[in-house]
């Protein structure tokens, strides 16, 4: 056991402490606490450790909602008053713009919910039912506070099921989504079974689509929604729907008469708000063929004849666009934008650039290349509130 003193919290939103000269991130503190911790691993750079007991309380301490927290790996901060994560979030948004040598920027921060916000959840199979990857081993869960109450209220009963079933079904995971007040409940599986889940059914609160998914493909095995919603049960979509609808609202503001490609477009939701708001045309580009084929029947509801969806990797469709474009926008998963689709960002025509993303780290890398463009407004939305993770919005210029 050892002695921490708390000096700041990391780009990951851990306490940072020193150990003998050797940087030392706790989980779980705040600024100038002090702690005793357990060291759970160690290289010759860094060590890890987890608080056992708070010496010196910091006054933005609070007690967390779940008990699950700290041992699950789900959340970081629900140790933390939500008004100081949302000031923590924004301290690591302003060292990351200054390491690129971007001072002084105004950011805004846009947040909802602190809890009971995530539209999907993922959970795999441990001893008991269902659970998460905690930090020291597999964690049953009866219920997750930062999913919505559709999901959180029926996280027991599928367990037991997934209990019951353990033998039958040979799972690999389960993702929960809910759309409205209806349930998703999405097995992914070696093989396919044949199965009656009417049983599953019968337990659950709500009204459920469920579907078994195999090497990618996905099969609906029941569902008993009256007013026969169609659901896509594998395609991206942003998992906080308040913050995702305020975040849309906002890019929207910048698209009217542009000619726009929309990078990374995922199920084609942000693309169809384009052209309802006056985009003259929108390029929506997507790798994924469940996000592409649900942008695709967007496009055919909505009668849609302005937007082009192009399957395929942004790095090889945006140079075949990027000379007849006025506005880019990317929103690329957290690994960032590749070189090549940097390099058509520069070689294009677009004078400006919209950069959505959901890390921090690779978006200051991305915006360091980015050096024929300057940042004119930057905004932050808490679309992950309880973790590290945070969205960024920034609009830029080309200089
Ligand atoms: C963070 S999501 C953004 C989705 C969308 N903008 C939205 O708001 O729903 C990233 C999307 O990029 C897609 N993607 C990942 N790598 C890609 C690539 N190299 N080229 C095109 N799309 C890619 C993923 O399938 C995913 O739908």
């Amino acid at each position: 056991m050892q002695e921490l003193t708390i000096e700041e919290l990391g780009y990951n939103g851990e306490g940072v402490s020193h150990i003998n000269g050797k940087v030392c991130f706790v989980k779980y503190v705040l600024p100038n606490e002090v702690v005793q911790a357990k060291i759970i691993k160690s290289n010759s750079k860094y060590c890890w450790a987890l608080p056992e007991k708070i010496i010196k309380s910091s006054p933005y301490r609070i007690m967390p909602l779940c008990p699950y927290f700290g041992k699950c790996g789900g959340c970081d901060f629900q140790h933390i008053k939500y008004e100081k994560e949302i000031e923590i979030k924004k301290q690591i948004l302003e060292k990351q713009l200054d390491k690129i040598g971007i001072k002084n920027l105004k950011i805004n921060s846009i947040f909802a919910n602190d809890y009971f916000y995530r539209n999907k959840i993922r959970l795999y199979p441990t001893d008991l039912g269902l659970g998460y990857h905690g930090i020291e081993g597999m964690v049953s869960i009866e219920n997750c506070k930062l999913a919505t109450q559709i999901i959180d209220k029926n996280i027991k009963q599928i367990s037991e099921f997934v209990f019951e079933n353990k033998n039958i079904l040979g799972l690999i995971y389960v993702e929960l989504r809910c759309f409205d007040d209806l349930i998703c409940i999405n097995f992914f599986v070696k093989k396919k079974v044949n199965f009656d889940f009417k049983s599953l059914a019968e337990r659950l609160s709500n009204k459920c689509q469920i579907y078994l998914t195999v090497n990618g493909k996905s099969f609906c095995c029941y569902s008993n929604s009256l007013n026969g919603e169609k659901v896509n049960p594998c395609a991206f979509k942003q998992v906080n729907n308040k913050i995702a609808e305020k975040l849309y609202k906002k890019v929207i503001t910048y698209a009217k008469n542009k000619s726009v490609a929309n990078c990374y477009s995922g199920a084609g939701l942000l693309s169809k708000l384009l052209i309802d708001n006056g985009a003259l045309n929108v390029y929506g580009l997507e790798l994924g063929e469940n996000e592409h084929q649900e942008a695709e029947e967007l496009k055919r509801e909505n009668n849609l004849k302005n937007l082009i969806n192009m399957k395929g990797d942004c790095a090889d469709l945006l140079p075949k666009i990027s000379r007849e474009i006025d506005l880019i926008i990317v929103d690329p998963p957290r690994g960032g934008c590749s070189q090549s689709v940097i390099q058509s960002i520069l070689d294009s025509k677009a004078k400006n650039l919209i950069y959505i993303s959901c890390n921090n780290v690779t978006f200051a890398r991305d915006i360091s290349y980015l050096k024929d463009f300057k940042i004119i407004e930057i905004e932050l939305y808490d679309m992950f509130p309880r973790t590290a993770n945070f969205e960024i919005f920034a609009y830029l210029e080309r200089k």
